[in-house]
């Protein structure tokens, strides 16, 4: 795969509102992807320089970019762009017109946990297995001058952003649960992704990136979706 980091290094990317550690991880991140047109969603792009980037970083790839106020200039060429707020289910799904099934989705649009959750239930369900859902900022939820943050008072820190990637966690590990009915001895436990819809999650400063299973197990209801119990199963069925 194309470096994002060389290519940013050789162009003219001061409206970026990256850094180089950023693109640093999404190389090592997305070095999984197997396709030259992956179809990459943006939410948030200021002025549209990270859509410049992954262009050209991405010739091929189809790309769309979401935010509430659309770039006058700047967006390269062959992106769509849809104007909605993070906060609407209605405008998140109109994405999905322009992009299903979906390789990469990267928000970068509100840094706020309830809309940031909303984005995440109406958009991963369309994210192709062994795609990457990878959310940016995920540290607003320490700061206590944020909407939704908070000062750390203890280890349990569950605040805004911080309390929403921390449920990606039992995501992956609440599967366990299923086998209670019939522990099996530790040592003949497996530790699958069977009856995970992730396949694994990883925690950067800054960057929280879900990566699908590529083969999903038993449709399980994620728990960032809990408040909707009415369309699918519940996260634990015994
Ligand atoms: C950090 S900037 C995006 C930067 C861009 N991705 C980059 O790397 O250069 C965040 C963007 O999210 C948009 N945004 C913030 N809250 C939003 C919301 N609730 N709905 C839609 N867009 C929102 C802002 O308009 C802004 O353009």
């Amino acid at each position: 795969m194309p470096s994002f980091l060389d290519i940013y290094r050789k162009g003219d990317y001061r409206n970026l509102i990256k850094s180089e550690c950023f693109l640093k991880r999404y190389d090592r991140i997305f070095a999984e992807i197997h396709t030259d047109a992956p179809v990459i969603v943006e939410l948030g792009v200021d002025k549209g320089a990270s859509l410049r980037l992954w262009r050209e970083t991405f010739p091929a790839a189809m790309i769309i970019g979401f935010d509430a106020h659309l770039p006058v200039s700047g967006v390269p060429p062959n992106c769509t762009l849809v104007q909605g707020s993070q906060q609407k289910r209605a405008d998140l799904e109109r994405i999905l017109a322009h992009a299903d099934p979906i390789d990469i989705v990267i928000d970068d649009c509100s840094h706020v946990a309830a809309p940031t959750r909303l984005a995440f239930d109406t958009l991963f369900p369309h994210v192709r297995p062994g795609g990457f859902y990878a959310i940016e900022d995920w540290g607003t939820g320490y700061w206590p001058n944020w909407p939704d943050g908070a000062l750390p008072q203890n280890n349990n820190h569950l605040a805004g952003m911080v309390g929403l990637v921390k449920e990606f966690i039992d995501v992956v590990g609440i599967p366990a649960k299923n086998r209670l009915r019939k522990p099996p001895p530790i040592y003949k436990a497996n530790w699958s992704t069977m009856n995970s819809p992730y396949e694994y999650v990883i925690f950067y400063p800054g960057i929280v990136c879900v990566k699908k299973a590529v083969e999903p197990g038993e449709p399980m209801h994620s728990p960032l979706a809990r408040k909707e119990p009415s369309t699918g199963r519940r996260m634990i069925d015994y």
